[in-house]
């Protein structure tokens, strides 16, 4: 995948959606060429009161427009959520390795996108590509699986919407649609699918209790696949610091280079 370099943005806009939860938007032409879904850039925050980038997925594609959503975490993301329209930001990107789209599908073939809160950064991005390929007409429909603590956090559904997805929502208190953690719902439509004569292929991005959990949910169904995009603390984004290390099946990997997405069969 092309790396686009350093590059200087202006800030087209930066609004906040829900308390802590920012959507920032700028243009580059080169980015949005060279970028695909699941890959992430490095942003320099403010070089005096934070030394490290923070990485940031890109969230969507627009034109030349680009898309980050990001929640206020601690200090980084903090320092971001004041900047405004106009300012200039650092970044490095596109990096890493995203979500791998697979050929072309055959019409008994699924996709589920499975985001667990702000795990749906990654997603929307992914959901435009996937409604951008021309496979044969699916009997299965494209769907989103939207996880939120409660009806008032649920994230970017129209923008899933807008690019053809069926969305169903899981809220841990039950204030809308399915009452339970996403996962639980994944199970639920899982076992309602006939796995047998049909695959599924998962894309998922949450904390990382979500990823075992589908880990053992899809152990049973040899055609579900499925890719998770991993968060560690990242140093310098690029492969060198050995920061992002952790330990896969297939030895030690760095989450920003050979990652951040992976096999979920890898972690
Ligand atoms: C590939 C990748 C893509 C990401 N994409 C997004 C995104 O699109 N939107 C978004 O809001 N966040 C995203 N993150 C997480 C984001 O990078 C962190 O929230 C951010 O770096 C926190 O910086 P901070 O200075 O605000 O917090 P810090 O002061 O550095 O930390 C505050 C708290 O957050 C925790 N924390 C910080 N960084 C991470 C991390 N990488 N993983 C787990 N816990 C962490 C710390 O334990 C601490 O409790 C992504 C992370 C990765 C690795
Ligand atoms: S952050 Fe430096 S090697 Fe991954």
């Amino acid at each position: 995948m092309a790396v686009a370099g350093q590059l200087k943005i202006r800030i087209e806009s930066l609004k906040e959606l829900h308390p802590q939860v920012y959507l920032l938007k700028f243009k580059s032409p080169l980015l949005a060429k060279a970028a695909a879904p699941g890959q992430f850039l490095h942003v320099k925050v403010d070089s005096e009161k934070t030394i490290l980038r923070r990485p940031l997925s890109i969230h969507a594609i627009e034109d030349s427009t680009l898309r980050i959503l990001f929640r206020v975490r601690g200090r980084g993301t903090q320092i971001l959520s004041q900047y405004k329209k106009g300012d200039t930001l650092d970044i490095i990107g596109p990096l890493g390795n995203g979500f791998s789209l697979e050929g072309r599908r055959t019409k008994d073939e699924g996709r589920i996108l499975v985001a667990g809160g702000l795990g749906v950064a990654p997603l929307v991005f992914l959901a435009q590509k996937i409604s951008q390929t021309k496979d044969q007409k699916q009997k299965i429909k494209n769907l989103v699986l939207l996880g939120a603590k409660s009806k008032k956090e649920v994230l970017a559904e129209n923008e899933f919407k807008k690019s053809g997805f069926e969305v169903r929502v899981a809220t841990d208190d039950g204030s809308r649609g399915f009452k339970g953690t996403v996962t639980a719902l994944l199970e639920k439509i899982l076992l309602a699918q006939d796995l047998k004569s049909s695959s599924v292929h998962i894309y998922a991005c949450g904390p990382k209790e979500m990823f075992s959990a589908i880990k053992q949910i899809i152990e049973p169904y040899p055609n579900a696949k499925c890719q998770v995009s991993f968060e560690q603390f990242m140093g310098c984004g690029l492969g060198i610091c050995c920061g992002c290390v952790i330990e896969t099946t297939k030895g030690y990997k760095k989450v920003c280079k050979d990652g951040p997405v992976f096999d979920i069969k890898e972690i």
